[in-house]
């Protein structure tokens, strides 16, 4: 992968020249992936109206066995995006046009930097989320071999960590450090009339449900580094990799309701989102925080203030200052991302297909072949 860093404004654009990029052509029930070598239609998909799985990373390497390999990672907005938003009630669906050429999650080589930009060079290995919330409705252009990047977006990979695992990292690993460490902008928050504030961790109980997915993972990792005593939440196989990760209690959700057995923690994170999120009010303790990664269809509001909790949502938003913090944790191995499985960029369909198998763990990730 190559990239290109411009500025906000006027941001020059490779794609035009890029030799292999992936279109969704149309949106809807079925969705058909063209490369740009002679519009062939070269996978056809029709994904399935099960829940949208969170990510399948994906990612590519421009040159087989040459050099570092660049990575993409599909993340939940590309399953969004690919679906017209129909995951969204109505009023909050966008009118995504198509063609349009997915991904947000990149980790590569730059290979040419705008005169104004300072701080990278031609050759740097990095990493990041491109253009997020900003090309929402359009795409960001990651699964290509060449794509165009803010420089403030992006950040020098983490040292000791390969492409695969750094792409996997960066819309994760910023929504859970927005929600958890630092917000870190002052843009309006589409989910709430306030600004979303991060509680202090240090020896206190944060609950993280859906633990094993791509936020939660990350989300554990980073209260375990806070000081906080951490219980996950997830499906039994994933047990033994979030107990590795930190966790100090686990909780199989598929045999026993969290919310049930837990009481008094000062933070839940939930991760999962659905129309049962209120439930966890009642883990929480009076004074407590429930924060919501994914808040639509929450109605609780009246019993949130009832029992003294704040309920709290935000929007991950690029951010390259805190990628760069961010990889000195995953250089010296405080955090880790955990790959679920890698895919050419010719196989994006497929990647697709694994992310919505339901059993994932961690990030699927996108190779260049
Ligand atoms: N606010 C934002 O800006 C923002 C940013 C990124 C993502 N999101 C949203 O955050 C959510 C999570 O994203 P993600 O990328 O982390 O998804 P993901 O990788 O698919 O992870 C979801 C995890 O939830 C677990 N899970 C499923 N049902 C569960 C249940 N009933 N109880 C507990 N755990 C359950 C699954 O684990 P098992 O395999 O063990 O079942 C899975 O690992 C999505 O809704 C996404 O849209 C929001």
């Amino acid at each position: 992968m190559a990239l290109r860093l411009d500025k906000r404004i006027n941001a020059p654009n490779i794609r035009d020249s890029a030799p292999h990029r992936w279109l969704i052509w149309s949106g809807g029930d079925s969705h058909v992936y063209r490369d740009n070598e002679g519009g062939q239609a070269t996978r056809v998909w029709r994904p399935r109206r099960a829940p949208l799985r969170g990510c399948a990373p994906a990612c590519r390497s421009t040159r087989r066995g040459a050099g570092p390999r660049p990575c993409r990672r599909p993340e939940s907005p590309d399953w969004y995006l690919r679906d017209g938003y129909r995951a969204l009630p109505p009023e909050w669906r966008p009118d995504p046009s198509f063609p349009l050429i997915p991904g947000t999650d990149v980790s590569g080589v730059v290979e040419a930097v705008a005169d104004d930009v300072r701080g990278f060079n031609r050759g740097d290995e990095v990493y990041a989320m491109v253009r997020f919330p900003e090309n929402l409705m359009k795409g960001s252009g990651a699964y290509a071999e060449y794509v165009s990047i803010p420089a403030p977006e992006l950040a020098l990979k983490p040292v000791g960590i390969d492409h695969v695992h750094a792409a996997g990292a960066p819309m994760s690993l910023l929504t859970a450090w927005q929600f958890l460490i630092e917000l870190g902008h002052d843009e309006p928050n589409p989910f709430q009339s306030f600004r979303h504030e991060p509680v202090p961790l240090q020896g206190k109980t944060v609950l993280v449900n859906g633990a094993s997915g791509g936020v939660g993972h990350l989300a554990v990792q980073l209260a375990k580094w806070k000081g906080a005593r951490v219980i996950a939440v997830a499906s039994s196989r994933n047990e033994a990799l979030l107990r590795d990760l930190g966790a100090d209690q686990f909780i199989d959700y598929t045999t026993t309701a969290a919310e049930e057995v837990v009481c008094d923690v000062d933070l839940v994170l939930d991760a999962v989102g659905g129309a049962k999120m209120g439930r966890f009010l009642h883990a929480v303790k009076r004074g407590g925080a429930l924060f919501l990664v994914n808040p639509l269809g929450f109605i609780d509001h009246e019993e949130a203030e009832t029992l003294g909790v704040t309920v709290s949502s935000t929007q991950v938003r690029s951010n390259g200052a805190q990628l760069a913090e961010a990889a000195r944790l995953l250089a010296n191995g405080t955090v880790r991302v955990i790959v679920d499985s890698t895919y050419p960029l010719s196989d994006v369909s497929r990647a697709h297909q694994r992310a919505t198998s339901g059993r994932i763990q961690g990030k699927i990730v996108l190779t260049m072949d």
